[in-house]
C-alpha cells in the first residue's frame, strides 16, 4: 500500500482488492467501536465491490467488533427491483452481511426499490430517516459511517452527471429517472440519497477497483470540482474530507506485485 501524488483528499492505493477491502472493514469497525452513544448510523453502498467488504465486516476479527445490535443501517441508493431481484443493492447486502450478523431487523432501513412510484417511496424513506434520527426541520442527517462507491462516469450513490438530482439542496432522498440521463441499466430508475444527505457523513470512505474507474478516479481527484459533471465532487462531509481506498488498477498503476 502506497500513497500516490494524488494527495488531496488522502488516496490509499492497494494491491488488490482483498486489501482494499480489509482496509475498508477496518476503517467500519473502528467508526463502529467509536460511537459512543445509542445507535450507530451506517450507510451501505451498491455496486459490485462493496460486498467484498460485507462479507469480510461478517466474520471475524471484525464481526465481533461491532456491535450490531446498536447499528441502524442505510443505503446511498436502490434499483427500483423488489428485494430479490439479483440487481438490488439490499438483496446484496443481505446476503454478504445482514443474514450473518445479529442486527434487529427493525433497523435495517431498506429502500423500497418494489414501489410503483419510486417518488413516494422518497418522500416516505426521507421521512423515515428524519424520524429515526429525530431530526429537527431543516437539520441533515448524521451517519457514523458512510461507504461510497464511483460510477466511470464520475457518479456516486445513483446522483448521475447531468442529473437534476445532483443539485437538490431541500431533499435528502430523490428519484433517478433513467429517460433523464445516460445510467447503466437504461430501464431501471433508482433511488438515492442526495448530496445533503451524504454529506451528513462524521467518516465516508470511497472504494473504488478496477481500470475502468481510473479516468473518472483522476477527473474527480484532479479536475476542478463541478459536480454536475463529476457528482463524486460534491462529497463534502461533515467529518472531514472523504478517505480514498483504490486498487492500483483504479490509480492508473502498473499492477506490479499482483
Ligand atoms: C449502485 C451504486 C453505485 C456504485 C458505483 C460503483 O447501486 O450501483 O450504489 O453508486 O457504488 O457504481 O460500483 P462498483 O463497485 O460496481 O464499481
Amino acid at each position: 500500500m502506497a500513497r500516490t501524488g494524488l494527495t488531496r483528499p488522502a488516496v490509499a492505493v492497494h494491491a488488490d482488492i482483498g486489501s482494499l477491502a480489509a482496509n475498508a472493514a477496518e476503517r467500519f469497525a473502528t467508526a463502529a467501536e467509536a460511537s459512543g452513544g445509542p445507535r450507530i448510523d451506517v450507510v451501505l453502498t451498491g455496486g459490485s465491490t462493496a460486498p467484498v467488504i460485507y462479507r469480510l465486516l461478517a466474520d471475524e476479527p471484525f464481526a465481533s467488533r461491532v456491535d450490531w445490535g446498536r447499528v441502524h443501517v442505510w443505503w446511498t441508493d436502490e434499483r427500483c427491483v423488489p428485494p430479490d431481484d439479483p440487481r438490488s443493492n439490499y438483496g446484496a447486502a443481505r446476503e454478504a452481511l445482514l443474514d450473518r450478523v445479529p442486527i434487529p431487523c427493525e433497523h435495517i432501513h431498506r429502500m423500497r426499490g418494489e414501489d410503483p412510484n419510486p417518488e413516494r417511496e422518497a418522500v416516505h424513506y426521507e421521512a423515515a430517516l428524519r424520524a429515526g434520527q429525530a431530526l429537527a426541520r431543516g437539520a441533515p442527517p448524521s451517519f457514523d459511517f458512510v461507504l461510497l462507491g464511483l460510477g466511470g462516469d464520475a457518479h456516486v450513490a445513483s446522483l448521475f452527471p447531468g442529473s437534476s438530482t445532483v443539485a437538490l439542496s431541500d431533499r435528502l432522498v430523490a428519484v433517478a429517472r433513467s429517460d433523464e440521463v445516460p445510467m447503466p441499466d437504461p430501464v431501471v430508475d433508482r433511488l438515492t440519497l442526495t448530496l445533503s444527505a451524504l454529506n451528513g457523513a462524521r467518516a465516508a470512505v470511497f472504494v473504488v477497483a478496477g481500470a475502468e474507474k481510473a479516468a473518472a478516479l483522476r477527473a474527480v481527484l484532479e479536475e476542478p470540482a463541478i459536480p454536475a459533471l463529476r457528482p463524486a465532487q460534491g462529497i463534502h462531509p461533515a467529518g472531514g474530507p472523504p478517505v480514498w481506498l483504490v486498487d492500483r488498477a483504479a490509480a492508473g498503476m502498473p499492477s506490479g506485485a499482483r
